[in-house]
């Protein structure tokens, strides 16, 4: 049931999320004061689009990539946007119906579907980083694409010069050194034990470092965090629901409905980034956390903020209801809310402390781009308002961890924000100085825009208003492309 009294169209918000624009060019009205300092960058997003096929409903997961670029130029700003050029999106985009596995859906109604349709797809539909000359669209369940960073057209499939060839699953999210100028990527090896391999590319993309670590049990990854010596990983115990894998067999049921979060206790690995042992910290309880604010180490303690749920299900994510029913993003999700959490390990005892740094419901945190691995004070995320509410996310929070002190906008009934971008003032020195920028869906005006927000006043709203061209598709995450 929605958590609110709905105050949008339910077919315009899901006629958006199919656009009829597979390349899209054109100028943005703003309204507000843009920041001079933003010119010359862009703002990029990856999501999820054409998830209505043939009069069947995709799961946003296994919605096709859909990169949109807000150029920021001439004083003003343009989209660029564009479907990534799978060879899935080709074949569905031609014959308008669903013909790939995904992992939040199944091909048709009938219960033979799935099985008639033996291969998933690769959407590349859930992160968006530029690296050493070409933007990588990156999806869970297989190898990344690269595209051109001008045109937006796909080059195709991504190995770095073989280095990740023979990868099954890259996670989505990417990690970026900025001190030493490093991508950091991470694969899995899913089953009974949970292989991971960690990539470091330089900056023209050669491969400088690579580690591997296994560990016992079936774990669920979608993030992870590095410091300057050490890749860390918050494992998800997951284990198979029986039901949920007879249904997958049976070819009734989806990849995510087969799993379930366990209450095994979780681990904290912190794999050394020049290859000696790893370490492991058992922190005594079950828990679940998709993403990670960030990770530093300070006086011989390794600190990690995730946004951990308090409970945790797999399925309706992003309004799904299934294939029948129009996605509905005031929908809640079935479990219990996120809150940022910091995990304090003295690596030297293995001990661990765990605190809550806010009350707020967040998730999709993120920090300034050159702060990965470093000592950060500024976080900012989506939550709901009011206070104690959980997603779906109406609003924008930012945190100053070293003040204790919180600001939170809301968008207004009806109002759904994304994933917050932190862009940097060109030459600019404190943590802070720059803007945060986040995709705000209007379903009461069926309008979308990029919220253009002063960091040391987001209560205040956005000082500036970048127009989308409709309701654009919702998207995952984005990245800030300095000039
Ligand atoms: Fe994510």
């Amino acid at each position: 049931m929605p958590s609110t009294q709905r105050h949008y169209d339910l077919e315009a918000f899901n006629a958006v999320m199919t656009p009829e624009v597979a390349d899209l060019s054109q100028a943005l009205t703003v309204d507000g004061d843009l920041p001079e300092g933003l010119q010359g960058g862009s703002y990029l997003l990856n999501g999820p689009a054409m998830v209505r096929l043939g009069g069947r409903l995709m799961h946003p997961f296994d919605g096709h990539g859909f990169v949109r670029a807000l150029r920021f130029e001439g004083g003003g700003a343009r989209i660029q946007a564009r479907f990534v050029d799978t060879p899935e999106w080709r074949r569905e985009s031609a014959e308008q119906r669903p013909l790939y596995r995904g992992v939040g859906t199944r091909v048709g109604k009938g219960a033979f579907s799935n099985m008639l349709a033996p291969k998933m797809k690769n959407p590349a539909n859930t992160c968006i980083q530029p690296w050493a000359g070409r933007l990588l669209a990156l999806y869970e369940g297989g190898l990344p694409y690269a595209l051109d960073p001008q045109s937006l057209e796909t080059r195709g499939l991504e190995t770095f010069d073989a280095a990740l060839e023979g990868q099954r699953t890259v996670l989505a999210h990417t990690k970026v050194d900025a001190a030493r100028q490093r991508l950091v990527m991470m694969s899995l090896r899913p089953g009974p034990s949970t292989g991971f391999t960690f990539f470091e590319f330089d900056a023209q993309g050669r491969q400088v470092a690579r580690a591997e670590h296994t560990c016992k049990g079936m774990v669920f990854l979608h993030d992870f965090a590095i410091t300057e010596s050490h890749y860390v990983v918050l494992e998800n115990p997951v284990d198979l629901d029986v039901g949920g894998l007879a249904r997958m067999l049976m070819g009734t049921g989806s990849l995510i409905g087969m799993l379930k979060s366990s209450p095994r206790d979780a681990r904290l690995i912190a794999v050394p980034r020049d290859g000696g042992e790893a370490r492991t910290i058992d922190l005594g309880r079950g828990l679940f956390a998709v993403h990670h604010a960030g990770a530093f180490e300070q006086d011989g303690r390794l600190i990690l903020d995730s946004a951990l749920f308090d409970s945790f299900q797999f399925g309706r994510e992003f309004g799904f209801r299934g294939g029948d029913l129009p996605l509905d993003p005031g929908v809640r999700e079935p479990g219990q809310g996120q809150h940022l959490t910091r995990f304090t390990v003295d690596l030297a005892t293995g001990s661990v402390e765990t605190r809550r740094l806010s009350d707020w419901s967040l998730d999709f945190p993120r920090i300034h781009p050159d702060r990965e691995g470093l000592a950060y004070r500024h976080v900012y995320a989506c939550t709901s308002t009011p206070q104690g509410a959980n997603d779906p996310f109406t609003a924008l929070i930012a945190l100053d961890l070293e003040e204790g002190t919180e600001q939170v906008w809301g968008g207004g009934e009806g109002c759904f924000v994304g994933e917050p971008v932190f862009a940097p003032r060109p030459g600019g020195v404190e943590e802070n100085d720059g803007w945060v920028l986040a995709a705000v869906y209007d379903g009461r005006n069926e309008a979308a825009f990029l919220g253009v927000f002063d960091p040391c006043d987001v209560a205040a709203g956005p000082i500036a208003r970048v127009h989308l061209p409709g309701l654009l598709p919702y998207g995952f995450h984005g990245t800030w492309q300095a000039a």
